[in-house]
């Protein structure tokens, strides 16, 4: 894993939107995979401040985003759709066809999940896949099991997860729904790049253990060191028991 450490949460954000403007220089028709939560808003902003300078430019790329509740439309302000229509969609000139998402509302669930893997194979794979990594060790939405899923599919959200996610709706856990649809851990590691983006204090043991420890579904993060081209971003103080 090749680890990069930079002074703060803005730091790292902004190295980061540069990046992934020279990804979409290289290859304007990239594909990219998107997390949600608090950790990827300051690289939002920043890829909303170069799409306004006219430095980086959309409008060929597609994007997939990780995961989306059970139950929760996209219209509905706790989705992660909406969530991102309002940190970065609306901000930038992604043409709104070239926007994939889970429906966490679709009929049938199952067939939803295979839906996505198909349309992610059918633009020849994730070229770039940008994660967050949940406090419990989470990615997407592959949380710490005794055994975890290859691909897309539905999955029950532990406490801590929904918890994690109060904030979306107005910070009753009650309200945070209960299972969600994630990429699996094969989708996710077979994305070309990856790129896992942690910042604060209270990431730093789980960073730690992704780094360092054992591979293990107790940590699904962990099986981000069987990828060739995975890079850890960090803040000082997400990095702080790494000893870099
Ligand atoms: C959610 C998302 C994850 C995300 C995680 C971290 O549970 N499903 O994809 O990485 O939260 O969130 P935060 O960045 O707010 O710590």
């Amino acid at each position: 894993m090749r680890i990069r450490v930079f002074r703060s949460p803005h730091d790292t954000a902004r190295a980061l939107a540069r990046g992934v403007a020279a990804a979409l220089e290289d290859n304007p028709s990239l594909v990219l995979g998107l997390p949600t939560g608090r950790t990827p808003i300051p690289l939002y902003d920043e890829l909303a401040a170069l799409c306004r300078a006219r430095v980086v430019d959309f409008s060929n790329a597609t994007t997939f985003n990780i995961d989306e509740f059970v139950g929760l439309a996209a219209t509905d302000p706790g989705s992660y759709r909406a969530f991102m229509q309002r940190h970065l969609f609306d901000r930038v000139n992604l043409p709104p066809r070239r926007i994939q998402f889970l429906n966490g509302v679709a009929r049938d669930l199952t067939a939803e999940c295979e839906r996505y893997e198909r349309a992610i194979a059918r633009t020849g794979g994730l070229d770039l896949l940008i994660l967050g990594l949940g406090a419990n060790g989470h990615i997407g939405f592959n949380e710490p099991a005794r055994a975890l899923v290859a691909r897309t599919h539905r999955t029950p959200l532990s406490e801590a997860t929904r918890r994690a996610n109060a904030a979306l709706f107005g910070n009753d856990v009650r309200r945070v729904p209960r299972q969600a649809l994630s990429m699996g851990m094969a989708t996710i590691l077979h994305a070309r790049r990856i790129v896992l983006l942690a910042t604060g204090g209270a990431k730093a043991r789980c960073v730690e253990r992704m780094v360092n420890g054992k591979l293990t579904p107790a940590l699904p993060a962990s099986f981000l060191q069987l990828h060739r081209h995975v890079e850890v971003w960090l803040d000082r103080a997400a990095a702080a028991r790494l000893g870099v």
